[in-house]
């Protein structure tokens, strides 16, 4: 077992910028993003829901007075209004110039320079949201590396399960909250459709990572910010953890 550990220990453990480097810029902004690349985050994690307009937006809320100066549903939120819309004063006036991204500008600026871990927020507010993601991430599949690589996330599994048969070729997770322990059976299952589990990380033990691994499954945990709860982590064996605060585990 100690072997098996030691191995476990020499894996790189992935950076990935929750919602961007949100600790230090508006979350989900090009600017979050933008910190989260300069600090050399392997992956940027992003948000996306769709507007009124149908189209594929990335913001964490289902509403928009958090993070914007505007107020309502996203649902609600037309193309015209988006375009105009202040997300960045809520975190400092000086990112004011912010907006609240499509992700087909998200894409075109960071795909293929960055890993994305893309979370289907609420799909079931959003009949038919999978196949419109397949659809988009079908358009830049030939820029992603072994580095860059697009994984599809959501704590609604069966969204996830819809996705990954529209398309099979892109890596998808399941994302697992601290209150809901996981047992083999389910472990099994999720192995059929998804390539990561992703838990809260206080859900993280051995047992958890050793059927992961027996299964063939990834751990990204989430949300880690603190040195000390990372290094437990990459000992336990995972391979990535979900951080508001990427430049500090960059060595
Ligand atoms: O990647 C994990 C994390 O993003 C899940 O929670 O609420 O920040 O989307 P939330
Ligand atoms: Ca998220």
């Amino acid at each position: 077992a100690k072997d098996t550990k030691l191995k476990r220990r020499k894996k790189k453990l992935f950076i990935i910028a929750h919602r961007g480097a949100s600790d230090i810029a508006p979350e989900n902004t090009f600017a979050a993003f933008d910190k989260a690349i300069q600090t050399h985050a392997d992956y940027i994690e992003l948000d996306v829901q769709l507007n009124r307009n149908g189209e594929l937006v990335v913001i964490h809320d289902t509403t928009l007075e958090r993070t914007t100066n505007a107020a309502g549903p996203v649902k609600n939120l037309t193309n015209k209004a988006q375009k105009r819309i202040d997300a960045g004063s809520w975190f400092h006036h000086s990112f004011r110039n912010e907006r609240i991204p499509m992700l087909k500008e998200v894409l075109k600026r960071y795909s293929g320079k960055v890993g994305m871990l893309i979370e289907l927020k609420n799909p079931s507010l959003y009949p038919g949201i999978e196949l419109k993601l397949a659809k988009e991430l079908k358009k830049h599949l030939y820029k992603q590396t072994k580095n860059t690589p697009f994984v599809v996330q959501s704590f609604d599994h069966q969204s996830i399960l819809k996705f990954h048969k529209f398309l099979p070729s892109v890596k998808t997770a399941v994302l697992i909250g601290f209150t809901s322990p996981i047992n083999v059976q389910e472990i099994q299952s999720f192995s059929s459709y998804a390539n990561y589990v992703n838990p809260h990380f206080l859900l993280i033990d051995d047992e958890l990572v050793n059927m992961a691994s027996h299964f063939g499954m990834g751990i990204f945990a989430w949300t880690v910010n603190h040195s000390n709860i990372a290094e437990k982590l990459l000992e336990m064996g995972i391979d990535g953890i979900v951080t508001n605060r990427p430049y500090l585990f960059k060595k």
